[in-house]
């Protein structure tokens, strides 16, 4: 058996003052909301209480779905990666950015820059294999305008992800998929959504997957799409520092046991913020059938 962890929209906090030379008016704006009201939400005790947590479940592999920064401030890829570090060695995780981490005309280079290590080093997408499946990591960041918070997967990835989705059926591998944006239809409103994910499903139906991992809404959401005559499920995650402040929704993220390729049982935790601790809220079995063309 192996065990998956995986997490999303950490939104670090503390949030560095942007100097003059990094503010744009796009920061500005992030500057202004977080100090007005996402400071609340993105607390640094649920942060702790989430680490803490993941270090009881002791997974052999975390997956990172994305903003884990709030402005895409050099400090903020440099925290973000410390607070990665304190679960093992780079193999032992996974990341891909979100909008939040590509909030800078160079963004492309700052996310090699800083997180590579956490990635096969080849850029995006990239794919892990495990004994029990392979990962996937798709990159949906892009740098947007105001206001907005859309993502867009490359023509060029897309066609790379449908040879890695390929190849590891071909090797009999189940495939999970990890990207920031939700990829099914009328998943969000147009200002945040996929651009293409139009086009990105029909990379998934034409190939197939087993699992789509994603963040981007924080909130949790349990859907799927179609996938080479099956069925893919896709798995939202709720952000992963979300203190339930004011009644907004708390954290959660995903403990997902991959067994003999046949399984995934799906844990969910979530943050309590009565007791400051995360619990489990229920556990499914997903029988996995791979979605593979026959011929
Ligand atoms: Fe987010
Ligand atoms: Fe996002």
């Amino acid at each position: 058996m192996f065990t998956l962890v995986h997490i999303t929209d950490l939104h670090l906090a503390p949030l560095p003052i942007p100097t003059a030379d990094e503010m744009s008016f796009k920061r500005r704006l992030a500057y202004i909301s977080w100090t007005k009201n996402r400071h609340r939400i993105h607390h640094p005790d649920v942060i702790a209480a989430i680490a803490a947590d993941i270090k009881t479940v002791a997974p052999d592999h975390i997956a990172v779905s994305g903003d884990l920064t709030n402005m895409a401030l050099d400090r903020e890829f440099e925290n973000a990666t410390r607070w990665l570090e304190q679960f093992g060695d780079d193999s032992k995780i996974s990341v891909v950015p979100g909008n939040h981490d590509a909030y800078r005309s160079d963004y492309k280079e700052a996310i090699e820059k800083h997180w590579s290590r956490f990635t096969t080093g080849d850029g995006f997408p990239f794919m892990r294999e495990f004994d029990d499946f392979a990962l996937i990591g798709v990159s949906s960041g892009v740098k947007t305008q105001p206001f907005m918070a859309n993502g867009v997967v490359s023509d060029e990835q897309l066609a790379k992800l449908e040879a890695m989705l390929t190849d590891a059926a071909d090797k009999g591998l189940p495939r999970v998929v990890m990207i920031h944006h939700p990829v099914h239809s009328g998943a969000t409103k147009v200002r945040k959504k996929l651009t293409n994910s139009r086009e990105f499903r029909a990379v998934i139906d034409k190939a197939g997957a087993e699992l789509i991992l994603y963040g981007h809404l924080h909130k949790p959401l349990r859907t799927s799409i179609p996938a080479n005559g099956g069925l893919a499920a896709i798995r939202g995650a709720g952000s992963a520092s979300a203190s339930g402040f004011d009644g907004t929704r708390p954290a959660h993220y995903h403990v997902i046991r991959v067994t003999d390729k046949n399984t995934f049982e799906i844990e969910h935790r979530a943050y309590d913020p009565a007791s400051r601790a995360f619990y489990k809220t229920d556990t499914e079995i997903l029988p996995i059938t791979l979605n593979i063309c026959p011929n």
